[in-house]
Parts: C-alpha cells; sequence; structure tokens
C-alpha cells in the first residue's frame, strides 16, 4: 500500500490516503521508495488549476529516493540505487534529446496526463485509477516512474536535498546557465525569489554575475535571497521594480532579467527591465490564458531584446543531474539552505498556506517520518 496526498478537484485541499494499491512496474518502469520531495509552487498551481491537470492525483514532481524494484528490460539502475526523479523523461533518442532539448523529449506527452508512457496508470484508490504528476507523484512514498525519468546519483548525497535538484534547483540553475547567456560581470535582475527564483540567483552567482538584483514582494524573501548571493534587493510594492533595476544599472536596465513566478505583469516588468540587447528569461509558469502587452517595434527591433521561454532549466538531466551534484560537493550550490521546513506528508496543506504567505523556500517532505 502506497501512502499519498491526493488531489480530487480543483480548488480542493489535497488528502492523505495511507489504501493506495500499486502494481509492479512493466517493462521499462522502476519502482522508487521515495524518500523526500520537495512542494514546489507548480503543486499549487495544479492545485488551484493554474496547470490544468486531470483529476485524481498524486502531486508532486521534485523527489529522489532508493530503487526498489525494477521492469523487465531495465538496465540502467538497479535495486538499492539512489535516484533524483526527472519530472521531464529523457530518451536520449528522440529528435529533440538528439539535438541537446532533453526537456522537450518527445516521450514527455503522455506526462500532462498523468499516466506512464502508455497512458496507464500503476496506481488505484478504491478501484479507480489514480494518476501521478509528470511520472513523479513524489507526494507518495512509493512511485513507479519511466526508467527514463531518473538519474542515478552516488549515494553519498544526502536524499533530503538531492529531492530538490528534480525541480528547483534543475529549473532556476538550469535557468541561468543553460538558457541564459550571463558573461562574468554582467548585472543580472531575478523576479521572484521563491524556491526557484533563489536557484536562479545562485546560478547566476555561479555564472560571474557581478550583481545580482534580487525583486520580491516580501522582504522574508530579500533576506533569502541575499544569502544566495543577490547584491541588491528591490521590495516589488515599494515602487516601480523597473525603474529600481534602471537606477542600479547606469540607467541601462539589467543584461539579463528573469521572471520567476508566472505572472503577466512581472513578466512585462522583466522584459521592460531588460537593458538593450539583452536577454529576458521567462521561468515562472502563468495561467493558460495570460497574453502579454509589449511593444512589438521597439521590444524586439529598436531595442533589440531577446525574450528566451525557459522550460526545465533547458536541462539535459541525464548530464546536469551529476554536474549539479558536483558543484554541491564543491560548495558552489547550495541545498540545505534551501529547506525551511522539513515535515510529513499530513502537513502538505499547511506547506501550501506558508507557500503563498512567503515563509518559505521550499517545505520538504520526508517520507520516512
Ligand atoms: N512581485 C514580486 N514578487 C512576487 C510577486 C510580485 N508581484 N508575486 C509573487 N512574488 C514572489 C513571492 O513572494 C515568492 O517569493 O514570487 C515568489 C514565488 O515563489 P514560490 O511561491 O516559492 O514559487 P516557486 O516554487 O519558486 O515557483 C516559481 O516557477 O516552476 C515555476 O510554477 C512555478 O510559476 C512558478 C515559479
Ligand atoms: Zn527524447
Ligand atoms: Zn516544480
Amino acid at each position: 500500500m502506497v501512502k499519498a496526498a491526493v488531489l480530487n478537484g480543483v480548488g480542493e485541499d489535497l488528502q492523505v490516503h495511507d489504501d493506495i494499491e500499486q502494481a509492479p512496474p512493466s517493462a521499462g518502469e522502476v519502482k522508487i521508495k521515495v524518500v523526500a520531495s520537495g512542494v514546489c509552487h507548480s503543486d499549487l498551481s495544479v492545485q488551484n488549476g493554474t496547470i490544468p491537470l486531470p483529476t485524481p492525483m498524486v502531486l508532486g514532481h521534485e523527489g529522489a529516493g532508493i530503487v526498489e524494484e525494477v521492469g523487465e528490460g531495465v538496465t540502467s539502475v538497479a535495486p538499492g540505487d539512489h535516484v533524483v526523479l526527472s519530472f521531464v523523461p529523457a530518451c536520449g533518442d528522440c529528435y529533440y534529446c538528439n539535438r541537446g532539448q532533453g526537456f522537450l523529449c518527445e516521450k514527455s506527452a503522455m506526462a500532462a496526463a498523468g499516466g506512464m508512457l502508455d497512458g496507464s496508470t500503476r496506481l488505484t484508490l478504491d478501484g479507480q485509477p489514480l494518476r501521478q504528476m509528470a511520472h513523479c507523484g513524489t507526494f507518495g512514498n512509493y512511485a513507479i516512474v519511466p526508467e527514463i525519468s531518473v538519474v542515478k546519483i552516488d549515494q553519498d548525497v544526502d536524499l533530503r536535498y538531492a529531492a530538490l535538484i528534480g525541480c528547483g534547483v534543475l529549473t532556476g540553475v538550469g535557468a541561468a546557465l543553460n538558457t541564459a547567456n550571463i558573461r562574468p560581470g554582467d548585472t543580472v535582475a531575478v523576479i521572484g525569489c521563491g524556491g526557484v527564483g533563489l536557484n536562479v540567483i545562485q546560478g547566476a552567482r555561479i555564472a560571474g554575475a557581478e550583481k545580482i538584483i534580487a525583486v520580491d514582494m516580501f522582504e522574508s524573501k530579500l533576506k533569502m535571497a541575499e544569502q544566495f548571493g543577490a547584491t541588491d534587493l528591490v521590495k516589488a510594492d515599494d515602487g516601480d521594480p523597473v525603474a529600481a533595476v534602471a537606477a542600479l544599472s547606469g540607467g541601462r536596465g539589467a543584461d539579463v532579467a528573469f521572471e520567476v513566478i508566472g505572472l503577466g505583469p512581472t513578466i512585462e516588468q522583466a522584459i521592460n527591465m531588460t537593458r538593450n540587447g539583452g536577454e529576458a528569461i521567462l521561468v515562472g509558469v502563468p495561467r493558460m490564458d495570460v497574453m502579454l502587452n509589449l511593444n512589438a517595434a521597439f521590444t524586439f527591433l529598436y531595442l533589440a531584446k531577446t525574450v528566451k521561454g525557459c522550460w526545465y532549466g533547458s536541462s539535459n538531466v541525464h548530464e546536469d543531474v551529476p554536474k549539479l551534484i558536483q558543484l554541491y560537493k564543491d560548495g558552489q550550490l547550495m541545498l540545505e539552505e534551501l529547506v525551511s521546513r522539513e515535515i510529513g506528508v499530513d502537513g502538505i496543506n499547511e506547506a501550501f498556506t506558508a507557500m503563498g504567505q512567503g515563509e518559505v523556500a521550499r517545505s520538504l517532505i520526508n517520507h520516512t517520518h
């Protein structure tokens, strides 16, 4: 039996069930004992309908654990291996994977439906099929996932911190190191300093940015931003953040600006605070109906700005997870500091509330509690 937090319908609290049945892994699948899962804003976005996914579904897409059992034909991992779960499967062999864009792998088509690669599910509750968010469903203590959704890691890394790599770190640090072209000495602005934005900030620091301007509504988040490498702090509701970034950059604007919330107005701010010829990187996931209000001639032609979409930090997980682990071991990447609270899965609804109130970088569900 699996114990997991389940979303039954948009806008409802998650319900924790401990009597979920789980079929064994099929060919090409792996059963994971999930040790820990971060609580990401995208989980809340599924709960509140910003990201529309079918229900009932076990949420959670930022996790790590131990391989318990493997299905037929699985060769890349064996029972006992420690793994980070990737919320985008990366087959290594499709059009996108072959072009270094594993984050767009063609095998990820089923992720939105919440089934396995063939669309079926391995979980049932009261006889009804139960889906898993992005093939992960890490709010459950066991998950069956495609082999191409796991990345083996060294056993000496604490799985609680490795879990955070699965979304926030890959997305945020990847946005800075893969998507953007940050040059040493650059001025970077980051709007939104949550679990993902703090990782953009530390990615910018690792990339050699000299000035890192953090923008957030909450003082508490700006304090965390400073800890992760921000050099200048802008309280979003103390006037216009675009003007504040201009004032901090000799009137030019940021060489690279990141939006890490997913709101129309802050996406426009990020583009407007980018200097002429600079880059705006869109990381936050907006509602499906958000449209932008931009002047086409100025933004793209006369001011020659580049706007880049960033999905999963433009990551190739099979290469980037080991690189991030190495950065962590070298003392450059902060992971422990991202965990504000460690909770049991029963605390999930309170964790969503705490996220909305700016109290936490990340809440971390420890399934061994
Ligand atoms: N201006 C500035 N900051 C804001 C604003 C605003 N108008 N609105 C919200 N924020 C800040 C919050 O205070 C918070 O610190 O944005 C931050 C968002 O952080 P989290 O809620 O922790 O979200 P996170 O998990 O970091 O995800 C950010 O990335 O992966 C996507 O779906 C995810 O769109 C979401 C984004
Ligand atoms: Zn692929
Ligand atoms: Zn996430």
